[in-house]
């Protein structure tokens, strides 16, 4: 299985960016940790991270042709109002998992919205960076026995 692990914007600054909220882990450790859970599941990764909306849809449209699986999507601030991400995740057939390292359920009224969370699969929010093992998981369930999705 090929996954593809997105990133949106300030997600470069984990670790240091609001820690009380996000963390201390890095970007780069959580990297880490998933290469390390791909590795025990035969699972091939790719990262990238982008401030910048339209380079993450570029990203998105080349995952749909390089015979990626699924797409592990962290959003970031445009998960509340990017109606160009959604259409470009909307636009392929390569499954998204959304997640959220804080729940964003219980913050801000803005950021309880997603507009991209109708297009995905599912969303993991408020586990820490554990979400994006998380959905990872998801993804290897996905298509076994007794798992409908
Ligand atoms: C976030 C939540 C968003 O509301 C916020 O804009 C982010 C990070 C999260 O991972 O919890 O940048 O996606």
């Amino acid at each position: 299985m090929k996954l593809l692990i997105l990133n949106g914007p300030n997600l470069n600054r984990l670790g240091k960016r609001e820690p009380e909220i996000y963390g201390h882990e890095t970007l780069d450790d959580m990297e880490i940790k998933l290469t390390k859970l791909a590795s025990e599941h035969n699972v091939q990764v790719s990262f990238f991270q982008s401030n910048t909306e339209g380079t993450l849809i570029d990203r998105i449209h080349e995952a749909a042709d390089d015979g990626t699986d699924g797409i592990i999507f962290n959003p970031g601030a445009f998960t509340h109002y990017s109606i160009a991400l959604r259409d470009a995740i909307g636009s392929v057939s390569v499954p998204a998992i959304e997640v959220h390292i804080s729940n964003v359920h219980n913050r801000e009224s803005f950021r309880q919205t997603s507009v991209i969370a109708p297009v995905c699969l599912g969303q993991m929010t408020g586990f820490g960076t554990n979400g994006y093992i998380l959905a990872m998981h998801a993804f290897l369930l996905r298509g076994k026995e007794d798992c409908s999705i």
